[in-house]
């Protein structure tokens, strides 16, 4: 079937994205604020960087250019409503976790907490920040990864039985995959 241009900025063509909750103090309040990123994304396994977009536009964005550090909590599908909420308030007026009455767990690499309800969590110290068009890049180093009790298998990858992880499809639409969908190709599967 042919294919029709559309604007660049007129459709969601990046999605659907896994999203991850970025957790960062605030210093000047004593607490922690917490916000859902879909542009984010793994950017080498050795050092081990993950890589987070924030518009300046939230108010994240000057409490991690301040803390130098922040921790990426990923959650079930059963709490994309937690997400939703997560990215219609803001810290600059509300403080999200009292509000939303999130549990917290300690960082042991960094004083940042993430969100106990995950089923992974990492820690990581801010080591590069730049702009890119409306967007900034900010760079973290992954000090320390933790995970529920048996949902990463041998390899390292996600038991979909045991978790349905939220993704994004934009607009307001969210989304999981599971076990059913998933389909082994390796060449000794062909
Ligand atoms: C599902 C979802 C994904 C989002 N992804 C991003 C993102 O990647 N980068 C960004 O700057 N804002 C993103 N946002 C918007 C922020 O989460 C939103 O502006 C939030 O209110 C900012 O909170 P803060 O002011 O406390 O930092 C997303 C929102 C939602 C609901």
């Amino acid at each position: 079937m042919e294919l029709r241009a559309l604007h660049p900025g007129a459709a969601y063509f990046y999605y659907p994205r896994p999203l991850c909750v970025v957790g960062v103090r605030d210093e000047a309040k004593g607490t922690s604020n917490f916000v859902p990123v879909a542009w984010a994304t793994p950017l080498s396994s050795r050092p081990p960087l993950y890589g987070v977009c924030l518009s300046p536009k939230t108010y994240s964005h000057g409490l991690l250019v301040k803390a130098g550090e922040f921790t990426l909590s990923f959650l079930d599908f059963q709490d994309a409503p937690v997400v939703a909420k997560l990215g219609q308030l803001s810290g600059r007026n509300v403080d999200k976790v009292a509000t939303l009455g999130l549990e917290l767990a300690e960082g042991e690499t960094i004083a940042t907490p993430y969100l106990s309800r995950a089923y992974a969590a990492a820690e990581c110290k801010l080591v590069e920040r730049r702009s890119f068009g409306d967007q900034t890049l900010f760079v973290g180093e992954v000090l320390r990864v933790v995970a529920r009790e048996g949902v990463f298998s041998e390899e390292g990858v996600l038991d979909l039985g045991r978790v349905s992880p939220v993704l994004y499809l934009g607009a307001n639409r969210y989304l999981t995959v599971d076990r059913e969908s998933q389909q082994l190709l390796g060449p000794e599967h062909s």
